[in-house]
């Protein structure tokens, strides 16, 4: 049966034969579906287990304007949902063996079921990043970055794993699309840990034949011209344009770049890595941003954090 969303896709193309714009994924409209869920969910934890609540740890080092940002709109959506969100704070003048001794003394701690280090780390000192997210425990390892969750996404075993949440948000919406993603050709531009990579993974494992993109990829336009599904985490304002699409794909946009702009009072506005413009003239679907995927990261780690909670309390079950 056709998805309304599907349904518009079709009524999208006039009598004349000309495609009228994309259907946008809202992701402000459907993290807020998530959310509602989760909130009855611990809600329902709490009077099944005398007042139990999940509980997350976010660990910042430093003080990144846009860290500070991301890390109060995860605070906000923990607090709405009933998730006990707590956030430590290590200065910039910490050094790696005492962010990893923070991060140990988290993981030890039987009260806390999501731990994430925001990344990246604003330190003073030299850190391996690598060496810090792969410290978090695999069972707490909330944000999917560490080796064990990130070998069994690549493997497929997607049960038994942390998803990496902006991924995971981006398949939330091309969900919302009504679009199915086995036998599609996807593209994905970037290959970054927490996005790209795992984005490939993700798109594989749901049956789509996978061209995964980056900056040394010849002729990308013609690669993106391919895509029946395109996901987009290259960081870099507006590099996709409108006429590289396949015309009616889905276009999920994973980009936060902020560009100047004398118009506003703020002098700058953010923008996504697609040219928006010009990319909802020949998409069939797109995402907005802001409000597309950025909120779904966030809801998808409030997930995330509850799904561990839950995994906790099946296990404790398991031992008595
Ligand atoms: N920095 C930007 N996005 C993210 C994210 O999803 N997780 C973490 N840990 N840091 C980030």
């Amino acid at each position: 049966m056709l998805s309304s969303l599907a349904l518009s896709l079709r009524l999208g193309v006039s009598a004349a034969g000309r495609r009228s714009i994309a259907t946008v994924v809202s992701g402000s409209k459907t993290s807020r579906l998530v959310r509602d869920r989760l909130k009855q969910e611990v809600d329902q934890m709490k009077n099944l287990f005398s007042g139990f609540r999940p509980a997350l740890v976010v660990l910042q080092v430093g003080d990144r304007d846009d860290s500070n940002l991301y890390i109060s709109s995860k605070l906000k959506a923990a607090a709405e949902i009933g998730i006990d969100a707590r956030h430590v704070r290590l200065p910039r003048s910490a050094t790696q063996d005492e962010v990893l001794r923070s991060i140990m003394a988290v993981n030890e701690d039987s009260s806390v079921h999501g731990l994430i280090v925001q990344l990246p780390l604003d330190s003073a000192h030299p850190m391996d990043s690598e060496l810090v997210t792969n410290a978090v425990s695999p069972e707490k390892d909330v944000d999917g970055l560490s080796c064990i969750n990130a070998g069994k996404l690549s493997r497929g075993d997607l049960g038994s794993c942390f998803i990496p949440c902006t991924p995971n948000g981006c398949m939330e919406l091309i969900r919302q699309t009504g679009v199915s993603v086995a036998g599609k050709h996807a593209v994905v531009i970037g290959r970054s840990k927490i996005v790209g990579a795992p984005m490939h993974d993700l798109l594989l494992w749901s049956h789509a034949t996978v061209t995964t993109c980056h900056s040394k990829t010849p002729d990308l336009p013609q690669q993106v011209g391919r895509a029946d599904i395109l996901v987009v985490g290259a960081g870099r304002a507006e590099m996709v344009r409108g006429e590289w699409l396949k015309e009616g794909g889905v276009v999920i946009d994973c980009g936060i770049n902020y560009v100047t702009d004398e118009r506003r009072p703020s002098g700058k506005r953010v923008v996504g890595d697609v040219h928006y413009a010009s990319a909802n003239q020949r998409a069939g679907f797109i995402t907005p941003v802001p409000g597309g995927v950025g909120p779904m990261t966030v809801a998808m780690l409030m997930e995330n954090t509850v799904q561990s909670a839950q995994r906790f309390l099946l296990r404790d079950q398991a031992r008595t």
